[in-house]
């Protein structure tokens, strides 16, 4: 009566995934303003500035700013998509920098060189049937967006987000079909600026401010879901977490609780972008909290009636906590969000957790919640490669991640889960957002570029690069064969 699934679907989108101020570099090229990651320096700043705690709103003498050349895709790109192409990709995530469009945010014309690079870049992919997924935005703003108007703390960011939107939708409604609005919307709530160009004043009430401005993006992505659906009827446009299922340390029903505080504390904004309100444990949480939120009148109907078609997410890593403070002291470093460490799971080099059952667990949670396609935008190992005298990379270490994630994907899918496609973090070495360095390598493709910004940029195949393509090419299957 009931099938087995034996395989991955045959339009399962594989491929990578990058965001414009990780690669492009070209920062100030034709017509393109300063963002707010385009003033984020490396070293022990960096980690300041993106909780918001201190301004970076010019460029200061001495400092290091990685996005200013990144991997400068804005001028290879045709040579990196023809690599993409070779492993077989069928899709490409990446990322329109705002700036590039508008380069005050609040500009009243769109720059068309910034238009006409995107063009470029889609026609490419297309060229090679690789299906383009756009993130909306990856982090930058505009920087003038962060100074003037305290980014997303200002109701007007609704208003200029959904006209940018809104062009890129109308330019680009023939060549891309996967669209997303903010990349992992939760992040905001742990790294303010980054997600949201926050910078706190003395004496805010911050919960209340990141609250009001989760409020603004949510608004502001309903109003992008809809004109999406207008515009563009065959596309699809999605919701993006960074996830990660959580463990309790033990079985003490308090560590559990914990578990679900830590879990819903991620999932609050995707529950409104996916089911159209907020939950009952937000308003509780207001409530409790002294939060008053600023609605106008239309806003609860537009986040009720413009739903995503998808949740895209990012794994990377699952997370344990406990409810005793004891226990919470044995910490080490996540995806921005730490966790205590888990007993049974070894960690990266830069001590994230590595935990394959955590992506079928991930999967099998966010499926059961919202019931609508997956997307996994970004996953993979983050580690210190070394280019070889012969030309190459022996990444064993990163095929080992990548193999057992991948199984674990196959067992999701035989679980019944609806899974859109799997695009793996930096597919090409790149910028990386946390640190800004550049030995923390994610690709199949060596950059030859150090965290000073001193090398040639030349792009080498790493050993998975031929892995991955097999992979493609059999679509999976040797995860089926057992
Ligand atoms: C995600 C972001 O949080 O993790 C990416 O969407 C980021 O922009 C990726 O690069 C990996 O993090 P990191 O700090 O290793 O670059």
């Amino acid at each position: 009566m009931f099938k087995k699934i034996t395989k991955f679907p045959d339009n399962f989108l594989w491929g990578g995934a990058t965001a414009a101020n990780q690669i492009e570099g070209a920062y100030l090229a034709d017509g393109k303003g300063l963002t707010t990651i385009d003033l984020m320096p490396t070293g022990p700043k960096r980690n300041q500035v993106s909780m918001g705690n201190l301004d970076s709103f010019g460029p200061e003498e001495g400092e290091f700013y990685p996005s200013h050349e990144a991997i400068n895709f804005y001028h290879r790109y045709k040579e990196d998509i023809a690599l993409f192409a070779e492993m077989g990709f069928k899709s490409f995530r990446m990322s329109v920098s705002w700036a590039r469009i508008f380069p005050n945010g609040d500009d009243l014309e769109p720059n068309e060189a910034g238009l006409k690079f995107y063009d470029d870049v889609f026609d490419e992919l297309l060229k090679y049937d690789i299906e383009p997924v756009v993130t909306i935005c990856h982090f930058d703003l505009p920087v003038s967006l962060a100074k003037n108007y305290g980014g997303w703390k200002n109701r007007k960011m609704v208003s200029l987000f959904e006209r940018y939107a809104k062009i890129l939708f109308d330019r680009y409604k023939n060549k891309v079909k996967y669209w997303m609005t903010f990349n992992e919307i939760n992040m905001l709530l742990h790294l303010p600026y980054t997600g949201a160009g926050i910078v706190f004043e003395e004496g805010e009430d911050k919960q209340q401010v990141l609250y009001q401005a989760a409020h603004h993006e949510l608004v502001a992505s309903a109003l992008a879901v809809k004109a999406c659906h207008e515009m563009i009827p065959d596309a699809m446009i999605g919701c993006m977490l960074a996830a990660g299922n959580a463990y309790p340390y033990s079985s003490n029903p308090e560590d559990y609780w914990e578990v679900m505080k830590m879990e819903r504390d991620s999932y609050f904004l995707i529950d409104v972008q996916s089911k159209g309100e907020y939950p009952g444990y937000a308003k509780r949480f207001f409530i409790e909290n002294g939060i008053e939120l600023q609605l106008e009148p239309e806003d609860l109907e537009l986040l009720r009636k413009h739903t995503v078609d998808y949740i895209g997410f990012s794994y990377y890593s699952s997370r344990c906590t406990s409810a005793d403070p004891e226990i919470l002291k044995n910490f080490t470093d996540g995806n921005v969000f730490g966790s205590v460490i888990n007993p049974y799971l070894e960690t990266s080099e830069w001590g994230w957790t590595i935990d394959p059952k955590g992506m079928r667990i991930t999967c099998n949670q966010l499926y059961d919640r919202y019931n609508k396609p997956l997307f996994i935008v970004e996953n993979g190992l983050g580690a210190q490669d070394i280019l070889l005298v012969n030309n190459t990379v022996e990444d064993d270490y990163r095929i080992d991640y990548l193999d057992r994630h991948f199984a674990e994907i196959a067992e999701a899918i035989q679980d019944g889960i609806d899974i859109m496609g799997y695009t793996s973090w930096g597919p090409i070495d790149l910028v990386s957002n946390g640190t800004g360095e550049m030995k923390k390598r994610y690709g199949y493709i060596y950059v030859d570029r150090n965290n000073d910004g001193s090398g040639t940029l030349r792009r080498i195949k790493k050993k998975s690069f031929h892995w991955y393509k097999e992979v493609i090419a059999k679509n999976g299957a040797q995860y089926f064969q057992k």
